[in-house]
Formats: structure tokens, C-alpha cells, sequence
């Protein structure tokens, strides 16, 4: 792709059912649990794109057999849940904060030595709130400087991991999971509770290779698999399309006169669809509809249109059902009437970049003096100038996405690093290319 992305203002709107790629949390989980089992799981509108392909990367390196048949299909055949083995090289996790801290989970039980890498993005991300209840379940795993930043090296624990019961004191489905997959080789059941309950795929994924999941509250409980043959992988698992992929549109589709889209397939996991709650408080036109389960998951097509929104107010409680969707929700209060804020919402200082004070930055270049950065969140006023600015996404694919539909909703755009959207969306600006034509 190019070095930089012109976005032109829709100003037709945006019409049509703009096709919205699996979820990423999901492909994640499906090639590694996959990779777990003995006998091949097809696995259907898998995401392939950067983050997820490091997975794949990974699994493939501990021996994994992964095939491609088709596009978005994909063939996972392990060698059982105590069959991963050492890998020849450094593991490379790419910009995939969930494959790192999901993988380290999974490995920390292995009898085998293996040290990770990351890109930069990565190598600046917090590590220690996985490190620290793995090393309590008796896994030996060592980070550079003390902050424990990639490269990252496991060494073989020498004895069964221990059950823990953790207190979380952060709500995070990477450290839940990572402590919940590392729980599946302990030799007693191991809990996690969480301050809110983040995205809960692993638990309903892992229920689904018949192991023993319970769920109260916000603490999740696995017990160990002791027999390798009650580990059983499912021949198939269709991913929904991914909710927080399909925000741009639910946003863009609000925000942008004349538009009408439906999205198709989307899945609707409780956990995950604060944006849903936040923009119906907003005043958006948004229809649920169609809605049936599979694999254990929620999905449903979604249609939007344009409407008027107004302000809401945002905490810490709905954070983890909403956290990726925030930038996108900086575009939608930005046209909506009155201030928006948004707090309890720390947790972004430590993603892909540091997204507030990117919103801060790179939004306030085409919305000047309409964001304040807090600490822990933003004030956003709605309904000011916005202006045709060159913007930068920092690398991250979700800033990149987001600065799109603001500057389509207004006078314009020029993205800088657009190629970004390659870690969760790689068609996204074709997706936009052709609602803007249509
Ligand atoms: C994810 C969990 C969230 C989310 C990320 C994907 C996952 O991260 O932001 O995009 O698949 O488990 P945290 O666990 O750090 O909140």
C-alpha cells in the first residue's frame, strides 16, 4: 500500500453491506486451541490478517500443521495437547499483543526452553500482569529490563504448574486467558476474578473442546484436562465477523448524511458489544436483527442508519466491553451534540500506542480545541469545525481506521502509515473505496 491514504468526504453517504472480516479475538483462539487437539479443525472466515497470521506463525513453529484450502479457511491438525515442541528459533508475535500473552499461557507448562520477539509497538507493552500469576502458578519466565519488555524467554518450569485462584486487578481477557490456558496443565483448578468482565472467548471456546469451564460472577474456573482423549477438537468453528470491525461502520453510518448499511454476520457477544449500548444512548439508528448462535457464540446482521447523536458519558464499568472501540467512538462525538466523556479508561495508555494521547493528537488536528486528554480518558465536544488535516495512525491499525471515517464524515482526510489496518482489516479501504463509489 501507499504511504499515505487519501480519504475524500462520502458525501453521497455510504450505502450497502460493506463485508466485515471474522473476529480477531476468535482466530486467535481457534488456531490455538486447534493446535491442541489431534485431529484437524476446519476452520471457517478465519481473519487473515498480520496479528493473526502470528499465530499461526507461532503454533506453526511448535509443530502445529496449519493449511489454507480457501480464502478466510483454514486447516489446524496438532498433535495433542502435550505434542507442541521446541521451536528451532525465536518466536516472533509481531504486533499481537494477544498472541504473545495468550502463547505465554500456553507454553509456560511445556517442557521445552523458547524466548519471543515482537515489533517495536509490542516490545514497549506491558508484560509483568501476565508474568506475575504465571510465575505464581511455577512457571519460570524471564523479560528484558524490569519492566520484563519482549524478548521474553520461557524456561521449562521442571514440575507441574499449580492452580491459583487470581485477583486480577486489571480487567484484561490477555491475562485472563493466559492464566486460564496455562490452567489447563495445572494440577488443580485455577480461577481468575477480574474487576468487570472482559471478553469471555476463551472460556466459551475452550468449553467447546469439552473442557470443564464455570463462570460466577466475574471469575472464570478451569480445571485441568487429566486425560489427553477428554481434549476434544470439534471438526469445525465458523468465526462471526468482528464487532469491533464492524464499529467503523456503525459509526460511519451514523455520522455520514444519507447513509444506510447493513452488516452481516457480526457477532454480538455480550462482552463485546458496549459499542452497541453507547451509540443507542447516542441517539443512533441501529437494528439488531436476525439473531442466532454459533459455536456457543452470539451473532446477528446489524443495520445503521444516519442520525443525529448527542453526548454520552462513559466509565470504567463499561470499559471492557468497549475498550478497542474507542477511537471509533471519538469520530461518532465529534459529531454528536454536546461533550462526551470518557473515563475509567486507562487501559488504552498501553495498547498498539498509546491511544489517548493519539486521539488527542492526531483527531485534534482535524477537530482543534475539541479534546481535552484526562489521564484516564477524554473530553470530547461535539458539534465544532472540522477541518481536511494530514494525520498520522501511529502505527495502529485502529487509529488508522478511525481517522478514515472522521475524515469521510468530514472535509477529508490524508492518513499517514494507512497500512496498519493489515494487523485486524486488511481490506478496509477497499471496503471504504466501495461505499463511497456506490
Ligand atoms: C483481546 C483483549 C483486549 C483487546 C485486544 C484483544 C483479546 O486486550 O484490547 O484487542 O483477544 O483477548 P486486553 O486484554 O489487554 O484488554
Amino acid at each position: 500500500m501507499s504511504e499515505m491514504k487519501i480519504i475524500a468526504p462520502a458525501v453521497h453517504g455510504w450505502r450497502g453491506e460493506p463485508v466485515i472480516p471474522g473476529d480477531k479475538s476468535m482466530s486467535h483462539r481457534s488456531v490455538m486451541l486447534a493446535g491442541l487437539g489431534s485431529t484437524p479443525v476446519h476452520i471457517k472466515n478465519f481473519l487473515h490478517a498480520a496479528d493473526c497470521l502470528s499465530t499461526v506463525g507461532v503454533m506453526r513453529a511448535l509443530g502445529v500443521r496449519v493449511e489454507f484450502p480457501a480464502d478466510g479457511e483454514l486447516v489446524v491438525t496438532g498433535r495433542g495437547l502435550h505434542g507442541l515442541s521446541e521451536p528451532a528459533s525465536v518466536l516472533d508475535a509481531g504486533n499481537s499483543g494477544t498472541t504473545l500473552r495468550l502463547m505465554m499461557g500456553l507454553l509456560a507448562p511445556q517442557p521445552f526452553f523458547l524466548t519471543f520477539t515482537g515489533d517495536a509497538s509490542l516490545s514497549r507493552r506491558p508484560m509483568g500482569r501476565v508474568l506475575l500469576p504465571l510465575g505464581q502458578m511455577g512457571a519460570r519466565i524471564y523479560g528484558r529490563n524490569d519492566n520484563n519488555n519482549l524478548p521474553l524467554s520461557i524456561v521449562p518450569a521442571g514440575k507441574k504448574l499449580c492452580g491459583i485462584s487470581y485477583d486480577s486487578p486489571v480487567a484484561s481477557a490477555q491475562v485472563k486467558s493466559a492464566i486460564l490456558l496455562a490452567g489447563l496443565y495445572t494440577d488443580a483448578p485455577t480461577s481468575v476474578t477480574e474487576p468487570f468482565v472482559s471478553r469471555d472467548h476463551t472460556e466459551r471456546m475452550l468449553a467447546g473442546f469439552g473442557v470443564r469451564v464455570e463462570r460466577e460472577g466475574c471469575t472464570a474456573r478451569v480445571y485441568p484436562v487429566t486425560r489427553e482423549e477428554d481434549y476434544i477438537a470439534p471438526e469445525e468453528i465458523t468465526v462471526p465477523g468482528d464487532i469491533s470491525s464492524a464499529a467503523y461502520f456503525l459509526v460511519g453510518g451514523s455520522i455520514i448524511k444519507g447513509s444506510r448499511l447493513l452488516l452481516k454476520n457480526v457477532g454480538i457477544n455480550l462482552t463485546r458489544t458496549g459499542i452497541l449500548d453507547v451509540l443507542a444512548q447516542m441517539g443512533a439508528h441501529i437494528a439488531v436483527k436476525n439473531e442466532r448462535t454459533s459455536g456457543g457464540e452470539a451473532l446477528a446482521d446489524i443495520s445503521v442508519e444516519t442520525a443525529e447523536l448527542h453526548g454520552v458519558r462513559v466509565g470504567a464499568e463499561i470499559m471492557p466491553r468497549l475498550v478497542d472501540e474507542i477511537p471509533i467512538l471519538a469520530a461518532a462525538a465529534l459529531f454528536a451534540e454536546g461533550d462526551t466523556v470518557i473515563t475509567g479508561a486507562g487501559e488504552l495508555r498501553v495498547k498498539e500506542t498509546d491511544r489517548l494521547r493519539a486521539i488527542a493528537d492526531e483527531f485534534g488536528k482535524m477537530a482543534p480545541g475539541s479534546i481535552e486528554e484526562l489521564e484516564d480518558g477524554l473530553i470530547i465536544r461535539g458539534k465544532r469545525p472540522i477541518c481536511k488535516a494530514r494525520v498520522h495512525s501511529r502505527g495502529d491499525h485502529r487509529m488508522a481506521m478511525s481517522l478514515a471515517v472522521l475524515g469521510a464524515a468530514a472535509d477529508g482526510a490524508e492518513i499517514e502509515e494507512p497500512d496498519s489496518v493489515q494487523i485486524s482489516y486488511p481490506a478496509f479501504f477497499e471496503q471504504l473505496d466501495r461505499l463511497a463509489g456506490a
